[in-house]
């Protein structure tokens, strides 16, 4: 789906998008894929959901522009190691789309131990740290670079009970994205972030009961309950030189006004 952006958008751009064999990240592969763009997808730790989520009706001129790329990115040097790979296939990389994540399951906070303190922000936080790292000389090189980082509401309201680990990863990827658009700016490269409120992918069907989802549904002022696609089009936007060329540093709720910031 292309979502009413131009179907060339991004022809000759390559992209990369992790996490994008399911969910979120998926749609986002997929809009750029509509848009003309160069996929390269990270899509997780299989292939498991690709068939399911990312593939579906795509033409041979789309699935000509996909690369599928596999890694667990929860242990130290994974995301240095991803990197690698994504530069093994092609030097070029325009944009970067840091999506993978997942909250881990619930941790009440008086349980938390050192392993999964390390086992929660090796996934959330060390391993975009480390990939962007890597990559950063492929986005300065392309000229016009952009980063757009996955981030949470929970960033902003601490999430709801068992997640303080995760919701507190999603904060620092939320300033660490105002961080590098500072940094970044004379490089050329612009770092914004999209903030998604609570999107029905199978991160909710894990982590979430039917009946907490109805009540926060009832809670969000459009009522429903967000979609991977709803989110696509902000990564699309933030992305794109010509739509958001003079936007570096933010960090876009899109959440049905569950939030207003
Ligand atoms: N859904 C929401 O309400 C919501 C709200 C705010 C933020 N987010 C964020 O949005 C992003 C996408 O979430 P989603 O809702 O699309 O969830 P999802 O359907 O569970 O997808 C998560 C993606 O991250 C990948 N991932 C998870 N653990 C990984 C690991 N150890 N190594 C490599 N890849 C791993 C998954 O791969 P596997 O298939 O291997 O698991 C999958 O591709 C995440 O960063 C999440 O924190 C989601």
């Amino acid at each position: 789906m292309n979502h009413g952006f131009e179907p060339t958008l991004f022809a000759g751009r390559r992209v990369v998008v992790t996490g994008a064999g399911r969910g979120i990240g998926a749609a986002v592969a997929r809009a750029f894929l509509a848009t003309g763009a160069e996929v390269v997808a990270h899509a997780g730790r299989s292939e498991d959901y690709v068939a399911r989520d990312l593939t579906p009706g795509l033409d041979a001129d789309a699935l000509a522009r996909l690369t599928l790329l596999t890694a667990d990115l929860g242990a130290p040097g994974s995301g240095q190691a991803l990197a690698e790979a994504i530069l093994d296939k092609g030097e070029r990389v325009d944009v970067l789309v840091n999506n993978a994540g997942t909250m881990g399951g619930r941790i009440p906070a008086a349980t938390v131990t050192d392993a999964e303190y390390d086992r929660i922000l090796d996934l959330d936080i060390r391993s975009v740290v480390s990939l962007t790292t890597a990559l950063l000389p492929a986005l300065k090189g392309a000229g016009h670079g952009a980063i757009v980082n996955t981030s949470s509401i929970s960033a902003r309201i601490g999430g709801s009970p068992g997640s303080s680990l995760y919701s507190s990863a999603k904060a620092f990827l939320s300033t660490w994205t105002r961080a590098l658009a500072r940094e970044l700016a004379p490089d050329g490269i612009r770092v914004n972030a999209v903030s998604p409120g609570t999107i029905m992918t199978d991160f909710h069907r894990r982590y979430s009961s039917e009946e907490k989802l109805k009540a926060t549904a009832e809670a969000i002022p459009m009522k429903r309950l967000g979609t991977a696609e709803d989110c696509a089009p902000a990564y699309l936007f933030l992305a794109s030189e010509r739509l958001s060329g003079y936007l570096t540093g933010q960090v876009i709720e899109v959440n049905g006004g569950q939030l207003m910031v």
